[in-house]
């Protein structure tokens, strides 16, 4: 499944928040996908930034795509990988 975002200008809502919010539509995708015992990806590769790819895929002028969530039957168990520390990535406001 692929789909495009068409930010506009909003007196309200700034570009890069409906960019945010295209995103999370990605991620919710993926989400109840796997709620529902399917494996999900979603990814945006090459195609996602080529003109050619995005007219051959029904983009219109000014059309951007968010990505491609691949949705299948999972036939393997993922391992995660390592992750780091959060204390090492995350930074927590005190109030101060
Ligand atoms: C917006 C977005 C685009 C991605 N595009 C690609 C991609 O083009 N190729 C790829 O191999 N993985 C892509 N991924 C997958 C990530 O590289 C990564 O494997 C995935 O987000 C899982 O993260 P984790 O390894 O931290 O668990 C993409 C992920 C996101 C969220």
């Amino acid at each position: 499944m692929a789909w495009f975002l068409t930010a506009v200008e909003h007196p309200k809502i700034p570009e890069f928040e409906q960019l945010i919010s295209a995103g999370n539509v990605a991620f919710n995708l993926v989400h109840a996908a796997n709620a529902l015992g399917y494996a999900a990806q979603w990814v945006t590769r090459w195609y996602a930034y080529d003109a050619e790819a995005a007219q051959a895929l029904g983009a219109r002028l000014g059309e951007r795509f968010v990505g491609f969530v691949h949705v299948g039957t999972p036939t393997t168990k993922i391992e995660d990988r390592p992750r780091p520390a959060l204390d090492d990535v995350v930074t927590y406001w005190s109030g101060q």
